[in-house]
């Protein structure tokens, strides 16, 4: 068999890892043949392509990005509707690069496509990929264990300055719609403040637990806020917005740190490392099974697999009743109700 291998939508640590356990297991495993199509779909339109082989899988286990490069999906979605002529132009190109299946490692915007592409008759399995862990139908997506311990390491360099100087720190941490992230590296960093926007909050709740804080002696605050947070009026700059309100209403000086993609960048965790091969290698059994349409996942602790129409359909969002949420309101770190 041969199969080809894509990337797509918003890189993060793990992909090529990812790329190595599908790769290796592949060619050593099930004897396939296996090709790197460059830069998420817009490869197959173009027949990017490189040959995959056990020397250019070598040495890249511990790399962050990703060795095939990628590319946002949305554009290439319109042109493969099902009732759209656009589509048999991915399907010709498909049968070109003569595949018996295409991986497509990527978020939820390409598990949607995987899905559309598996519609139209390719036959496709999907790795879900991203820092964001939101990808419906797995419990955790690799990249995610990474930015969190990215995540932490700031939060916890953020106390030592906020305590010398008796300021209230902001954190603005990514997760796109999700607050997996901010909840995550909130706890694990010992914030006392965590927005989610998942959580509807009120901006005087936070204020009353930064001054009773103060008045209690306590010389600092650490209020770690995710990008997606929303207020009534709409979509804000959540570190500006709260780090300007907390300054105005408790008068306490406040400074705010915005990570952005330095959460996606660098080597990926060894927990991200394993996680990428367990479901690289689970991808290749599939293929070998011939059992197409499915997107990998973990379920407990297991590998395992879904189909990628039940995959493709939400976002899987923090539930408001997560025990690290319960947890954390029990030993009083506010989430602002
Ligand atoms: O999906 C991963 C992610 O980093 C989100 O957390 C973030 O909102 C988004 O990608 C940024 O997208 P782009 O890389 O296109 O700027």
């Amino acid at each position: 068999m041969k199969i080809g291998i894509l990337s797509s939508g918003g890189d993060c640590p793990g992909i090529n890892a990812t790329i190595r356990g599908v790769g290796k297991t592949a060619i050593m495993h099930y004897n396939m043949e296996v090709i790197g199509i460059h830069n998420g779909f817009s490869g197959i339109l173009n027949k990017d392509f490189q040959t995959l082989d056990q020397r250019s899988l070598s040495g890249i286990l511990n790399l962050g990005g990703t060795i095939l490069g990628t590319s946002r999906e949305k554009s290439f979605r319109k042109l493969i509707l099902p009732d759209d002529s656009h589509s048999s132009i991915i399907k010709q190109k498909y049968d070109e690069l003569e595949l018996d299946c295409l991986v497509c490692i990527g978020g939820n915007g390409t598990q949607k496509t995987s899905h559309i592409l598996s519609r139209i008759g390719l036959n496709v399995i999907g790795i879900p990929k991203t820092i964001d862990n939101d990808v419906w139908g797995t419990d955790i997506t690799f990249g995610f264990d990474t930015a969190v311990n990215i995540a932490t390491e700031a939060i916890d360099r953020l106390h030592s300055t906020a305590n010398a100087h008796r300021r209230v720190m902001v954190v603005e941490v990514m997760g796109h719609h999700a607050g997996w992230i901010a909840l995550y590296a909130g706890m694990a960093g010992g914030a006392d403040v965590i927005l989610l926007p998942e959580l509807s909050f009120d901006i005087d709740r936070v204020n009353d637990t930064i001054t009773n804080r103060a008045h209690q002696g306590k010389p600092y605050s650490i209020v770690v806020v995710a990008e997606g947070l929303r207020t009534r009026t709409g979509k804000i700059h959540p570190a500006d917005y709260i780090a300007r309100m907390i300054e105005k209403e408790t008068g306490i000086e406040t400074r705010e740190t915005v990570l952005g993609y330095i959460q996606r960048g660098g080597n990926p965790s060894p927990y991200d490392r394993n996680l990428a091969t367990r479901l690289g290698g689970h991808a290749s059994e599939l293929i070998a099974e011939r059992k197409f349409g499915r997107m990998v996942c973990i379920n407990g602790n297991r590998v395992d697999s879904i189909l990628l129409s039940e995959a493709a359909c939400k976002l899987k969002l923090v539930p408001p009743d997560h025990d690290l949420i319960i947890q954390g309101q029990r030993m009083g770190i506010s989430f602002g109700r």
